[in-house]
């Protein structure tokens, strides 16, 4: 026979609930914390009795909330933090599931202290039994709301169970503590376990005061060993402390990331991270840093888990590339500075304002980490510096004289979307403006190929590449053929490849379909010289796109350097004599 169905009662409920949020004390101090700031807090203090199972006690300094609040703080899905379902698509504050207390109330022995701002009079809430009723009672507090939590689980023996010793659990709030302190600098923190001070953080407004934050939580030898950072392009900010890989631990237990604020152990972040150190730390070590971004509200979901530890950005491999990238770069440049001494522009770039650098990378296939590698990207680096090869204007002659003398003459302009036209002394020229542009390219690639040197450059978005694993091996097979002509890639997993070099001509491929087509290539073709014409073809699409005078008359220069076995050559000229005959 079915059952009969009933509501459960509202302390059964949150106990739940609670089931997802409160997982040991040190939970229950995330959430109060949390709390505190969202209500504007500008000092937190945090007193821990016996690791927190006797006593959590956070008090603050911020909105307070008013007497006829009080009981609605406490019940659940009451929140005054967003109102309706739009909010919840750029939300600012860290709490807004309005359940954190009513869960916390339902396993503890719970009160709630507050005066709101502007009132003379403070008072107290406690709950009482399954139905969780309320009572309210006048109180002395200042500004500001105190929430006391005894001997949590006290009605849950299962989760009672699960606490460990009084050590281990302060050891985890006092993580969180630390983790929150270095989320809000303009906030001042005291923690205290059984009386003693833990540490007392004074609000830090300047960068010296910040760093002394830092160094008191993360250590002095972090802080004498990292480099402060900070990037802005395609509208994120990302900012901070970036450990230098000398100091790299056995533990992952110094690494700080933030996302608008809020504390996230999210794995896309953590795979961009790991990357961009992977050069740099050796024997499974993990990087330390403290490390925050920032971007729109809008384009980030917060409502991933109850804990809120996720987050799921719109973007994901904008936000992962961006964060590989330059992270990777300060670090490259950093440790190439500190070794040789020699200055390297760290200048952050802006998506879209790239522009090829006359610089030539080394010629050695990226590797995962080995003992050479720092050389490596030292000699890399000094032949990037070195003035001989910045001179290196790569296929592109210079002239004063007047165009039309030259064999292509100067351009008139682009019709039928493809053809340049020309004037020329000789008379007119057509040019195949994606032909010309593959001709040169394919040139360029195969003199590159045959031992010429290639500017080539990291990019600023390295591009990860899905595909099949045999694929993977063709690659691989034939990656010293493309580290030839600048074009460098790792294998990053069993089914994945990030480009991470290119010369100037095909920076701006789309590295996806170009790499499906070189794919076909290596699995038909034996020669790589016809690989390297896939290549042309598709570096041409991109470049035909550039139709600005300069850059045609640039393509013209270029045709003319054309060796003579460059068959069929990408123009006609019509001479004075014939574009007659062609008119009468
Ligand atoms: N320290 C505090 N100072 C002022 N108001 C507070 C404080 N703590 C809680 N509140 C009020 O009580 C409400 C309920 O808090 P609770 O933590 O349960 O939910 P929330 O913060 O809104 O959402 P979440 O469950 O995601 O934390 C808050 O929305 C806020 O209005
Ligand atoms: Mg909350």
């Amino acid at each position: 026979m079915a059952k009969k169905i009933h509501l459960l009662p509202p302390q059964l409920a949150n106990q739940i609930a609670a089931g997802e949020v409160v997982e040991r004390p040190g939970s229950v101090v995330k959430e109060l914390l949390e709390n505190s700031i969202d209500a504007n807090a500008k000092r937190i203090q945090v007193d821990i009795e016996n690791g927190g199972v006797k006593l959590m006690r956070i008090r603050d300094d911020g909105d307070g909330i008013g007497k006829d609040d009080l009981a609605l703080a406490l019940s659940r899905h009451a929140t005054s933090k967003i109102y309706e379902l739009t909010d919840l698509t750029a939300i600012g504050s860290l709490g807004f599931r309005g359940e954190a207390l009513a869960s916390i109330a339902s396993v503890s022995r719970l009160n709630l202290t507050s005066c709101l701002q502007g009132e003379s009079r403070a008072w107290c809430a406690t709950l009482h039994g399954r139905d969780m009723s309320v009572n309210i009672e006048p109180a002395s507090h200042p500004q500001g709301t105190t929430v006391e939590v005894r001997d949590l689980f006290f009605n849950t023996p299962a989760r009672r169970k699960f606490l460990r010793t009084e050590r281990t659990e302060f050891f985890h709030i006092e993580e969180i503590v630390k983790r929150i302190a270095l989320s809000r600098f303009d906030i001042g923190f005291m923690l205290r376990h059984n009386q003693k001070i833990m540490f007392n953080l004074r609000v830090a407004e300047d960068d010296g005061a910040k760093d002394k934050r830092v160094a008191s939580l993360c250590g002095s030898q972090f802080i004498k060993n990292c480099e402060r950072v900070e990037f802005n392009a395609v509208g994120l900010r990302l900012w901070g402390w970036l450990g230098n890989p000398e100091i790299a631990r056995s533990q992952n237990d110094l690494q700080y990331f933030y996302v608008n604020g809020r504390v996230v152990r999210d794995k896309l972040l953590n795979h961009a991270i790991r990357q961009a150190y992977q050069d740099h730390l050796y024997d499974g070590k993990h990087a330390c840093y403290v490390l925050f971004l920032e971007c729109c509200p809008e384009t980030v979901d917060v409502n991933v888990h109850p804990t809120k530890h996720e987050v799921r950005f719109h973007e994901s491999r904008l936000v992962h590339d961006f964060v590989f990238s330059q992270l990777q770069r300060a670090l490259t440049n950093a440790h190439v500075s500190t070794l040789a001494t020699v200055e390297i522009d760290a200048e952050p770039e802006v998506m879209g304002s790239e522009q090829p650098r006359n610089t030539v990378a080394p010629r050695t296939p990226q590797t995962r980490p080995s003992a050479t590698a720092v050389r490596e990207q030292l000699a890399g680096y000094r032949q990037m510096t070195s003035p001989a090869k910045q001179t290196q204007q790569a296929f592109i002659p210079t002239t004063n004289s007047d165009p039309r003398q030259l064999p292509l003459g100067r351009v008139l302009g682009l019709v039928l979307e493809n053809t340049i036209v020309c004037e020329s002394e000789g008379g007119l020229v057509l040019v195949d403006y994606h032909h010309a542009q593959r001709c040169v390219i394919a040139q360029q690639l195969l003199q590159a190929w045959q031992g010429e040197a290639i500017p080539s450059q990291p990019l600023l978005f390295p591009a990860s590449i899905q595909c099949s694993g045999e694929t993977l091996a063709l690659f691989n097979k034939a990656k010293d053929e493309f580290v030839k002509v600048g074009l460098s890639f790792d294998q990053m997993g069993p089914t994945m490849l990030m480009v991470r070099e290119a010369p100037a001509p095909l920076r701006k491929l789309d590295f996806a379909a170009t790499f499906e087509a070189l794919s076909v290539s290596l699995l038909t073709q034996d020669d790589f010289k016809k690989t390297l014409q896939v290549l042309a073809v598709h570096g041409a699409d991109v470049a035909v796109k550039q139709q600005d005078r300069e850059s045609l008359n640039r393509c013209l220069r270029q045709c003319e350097q054309l060796s003579k076995e460059v068959q069929p050559k990408p123009w006609i000229v019509l001479d004075k004599a014939r574009l007659k005959e062609l008119v009468t």
